[in-house]
């Protein structure tokens, strides 16, 4: 099977230029860096029109499928056109999320409102602007949506989400479809949901169920035996309640390609899976082949992001044998190494020609001893002022950025055809204190 771009560590198009820079799509990372300043999110169009295209041919034998990019992982307005032209859908969880989409004009139809507490507020926001689906999580949120969706005179097309039990072995914060989690109904729970909405929500309708496993996932039979949780609880809720359930959301999750130990599957070999498991198990469980939604995020703009840094001060630790180098930004525009332990690939970006490489640590410039981007990376004579190129942010970095110690949140540039345009504008120190009330 052809490789597809989550299984690179690069974006698609980068390489050494005739200056020995690295460019991206035709753009030098060290002129971007120049013209935009540092830290910098660099996005690669060419990358993300790639992916979003190898998932289309990939299920493109199943005919009813609609992709929908999981938000959480990177939500800016110009993202979410691109990806809707290229023909996504959106799984959006909050507000904002939904304010995002609407602002890029993206069909709400085409999106799905999952999380498993939405405010009144939320709820409302999504339900007047017609959301596609309400993914209900809990009790709770089954009766406000019904209460909400009768003062608005709609009926709101509901999925289920249920938690089918499946542990995959990946970070345990960012496994969700363990049988202890926070999200969805228990499989010994949907009875009472079912019978819940029948009985008492004239305003819902239910399609069908919804599940998400976990992220940054490698292994393929977690999604083969989901698929098979998710079939049987259809068929049997459908006998049981004598309903007609023929959509399916099986999250997302697909890993990608941090550093060469990471082997993730290619998307062409998970939609064999999914597909496969698909087929056995409507066979096997006797239900029509159902509607599949796909939500996947980490592994549509994950490679086809990288960050640009200045490296400024350095430090020798004689004792350990140790040298630290420090850039310009760290855990308030890239959380996950300080959180999760996350491990991520670099270069310089700027020409090192034959310069020999060094071990070094890279540490962020946050007030936190834990603020440490990589550890023992291997980088061709880091010096201040060399731009580092670190690979593989596009997902869950600045989605989870913050102010951390009142520091301007970077600006994202958006790299097609050796063109560059700011998609996100660097954050002012004026933004930084707009919404401060002096007393
Ligand atoms: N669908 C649902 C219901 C989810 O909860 C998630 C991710 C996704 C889809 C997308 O999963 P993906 O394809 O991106 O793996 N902040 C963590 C990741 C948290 C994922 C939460 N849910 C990280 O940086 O690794």
């Amino acid at each position: 099977m052809p490789k597809t771009i989550n299984q690179d560590i690069k974006p698609y198009n980068t390489k050494r230029n005739e200056k020995g820079n690295l460019e991206i799509s035709g753009c030098d990372l060290v002129e971007l860096a120049e013209k935009y300043g540092t830290p910098l999110y660099v996005m690669d169009k060419v990358s993300l029109l790639k992916i979003a295209n190898e998932y289309k041919q990939a299920f493109s034998s199943y005919k009813k499928v609609n992709m929908m990019f999981a938000s959480k992982a990177l939500m800016t307005s110009a993202i979410a056109k691109i990806l809707h032209e290229a023909g996504f859908g959106f799984d959006v969880v909050s507000g904002g999320e939904i304010h995002t989409i609407n602002h890029a004009k993206v069909d709400m139809n085409f999106a799905t409102f999952n999380g498993n507490n939405k405010t009144k507020e939320e709820i409302e926001m999504a339900l007047k602007l017609n959301i596609g689906r309400v993914s209900v999580d809990n009790f709770y949120e089954i009766k406000l949506l019904d209460e909400i969706a009768q003062k608005l005179n709609k009926t709101q097309k509901i999925l289920l989400r249920i938690t089918p039990g499946i542990e995959c072995h990946t970070h345990e914060y960012i496994q969700t479809g363990h049988l202890d989690s926070k999200f969805g109904f228990d499989l010994t729970q949907t009875d009472l949901a079912v019978e819940t909405i029948l009985k008492e929500c004239k305003n819902l309708e239910i399609m069908g169920l919804h599940a998400h496993i976990g992220s940054q996932i490698f292994e393929t039979q977690v999604y083969y035996d989901e698929i098979e949780v998710l079939i049987k609880e259809t068929k049997r809720l459908n006998d049981k309640y004598n309903l007609n359930l023929s959509e399916m959301n099986i999250g997302g999750g697909l890993g990608i390609t941090y550093t060469e130990k990471d082997c993730p599957p290619s998307v062409d070999k998970i939609a064999e899976v999914i597909l496969t498991s698909i087929k056995d198990n409507c066979a096997k469980y006797n239900l029509d082949e159902p509607t599949l939604y796909i939500e996947p995020g980490r592994s549509i703009v994950g490679t086809s992001g990288v960050t640009l840094y200045t490296v400024g001060s350095y430090k020798n630790v004689p004792h350990f044998n140790k040298k630290y180098i420090a850039v310009d930004g760290g855990m308030a525009d890239n959380p996950r190494p300080s959180m999760y332990g996350a491990l991520y690939s670099a270069e310089i970006a700027n020409n090192k020609a034959d310069e020999p490489f060094e071990k070094v640590t890279v540490a962020g410039r946050f007030c936190e001893s834990g603020d440490i981007l990589i550890k023992d990376i291997s980088l061709q004579s880091p010096k201040t002022g060399d731009i580092l190129c670190v690979y593989n942010t596009g997902a869950y970095g600045y989605s989870m950025s913050s102010n951390y110690n009142n520091v301007l949140k970077p600006a994202m540039v958006l790299v097609n055809n050796s063109q560059s345009d700011i998609i996100i504008k660097r954050q002012t120190y004026d933004q930084l204190t707009q919404n401060d009330v002096i007393l």
